[in-house]
């Protein structure tokens, strides 16, 4: 039987988690959890319905009666379903990046969500990436990493990500935007972004994607590997 191992990829926004953890699960052959893909999507539904960020219990309730899907095989082309609309696209609207942080920093919220990554995860195990994953989700996790990048080097990667999609945005600008999502994230109550104490921190900033993944194996133990992707 296989083993349901479970990865834990945390670090801030730029860090090279969302690339190296899609690349990740596809060569040990694993489902890939995206968790920050479902504050996105609870946060595009509360957008849509028009409920003050504010109302936290009447989000909570509607959170209970919400469905979120990551679906597809292949990790480099999952898609992500709210109520069974595919949402892929409007979840990484500027207008929504902003305000996901509403939803984040909210205990309650966090909690449900949390409780539903468990579930995903505890299925087939996976490599799940977020800001909590190591420290509230999975901290008994088989493996748990931390990735940082410099700064210039996430701005840059931000930057370039945005270009994909259209938008043209200066340097300073996506400095700017990183801080404040930093600040944010480390200083929200539950769920903050830090490295878990067991983690294992990898600075990305002069690696390529194969060479990330090759730190990682070399880290893991071999029947691990061999065991997930067979
Ligand atoms: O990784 P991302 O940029 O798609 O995450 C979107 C937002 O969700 C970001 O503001 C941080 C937050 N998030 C979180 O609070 N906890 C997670 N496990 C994942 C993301």
């Amino acid at each position: 039987m296989k083993k349901k191992l479970i990865i834990a990829i945390d670090g801030p926004a730029g860090s090279g988690k969302s690339s190296t953890a899609k690349a990740f699960a596809k060569y040990l052959n694993i489902p890939y959890i995206d968790t920050g893909a479902m504050y996105r999507a609870l946060t595009l539904k509360v957008m849509i319905l028009n409920i003050p960020f504010k109302n936290v219990k009447q989000i909570v309730s509607l959170f209970k009666k919400t469905k979120i899907d990551l679906k597809g095989r292949d990790p480099l082309k999952q898609k992500v379903f709210l109520d069974g609309k595919d949402v892929s696209k409007a979840i990484r609207e500027p207008e929504l990046t902003k305000n996901v942080f509403h939803v984040a920093q909210e205990a309650l919220i966090r909690r449900e969500m949390v409780k539903r990554q468990r579930q995903l995860g505890k299925t087939n195990g996976a490599v799940m990436e977020g800001r909590d994953i190591g420290t509230m989700v999975f901290p008994k996790a088989d493996y748990k990493f931390y990735f940082e990048a410099k700064p210039e080097v996430r701005a840059r990667r931000r930057q370039r990500e945005l270009l994909a999609t259209g938008k043209k945005v200066s340097m300073a600008e996506v400095m700017k935007d990183i801080q404040k999502r930093d600040k944010t994230d480390i200083e929200r109550k539950e769920g903050a972004l830090r490295p878990a104490k067991d983690a294992i921190r990898l600075d990305t900033s002069e690696l390529t994607i194969p060479q990330t993944i090759d730190k990682m194996t070399a880290l893991m133990k071999p029947s691990h590997v061999r065991a997930v992707n067979s």
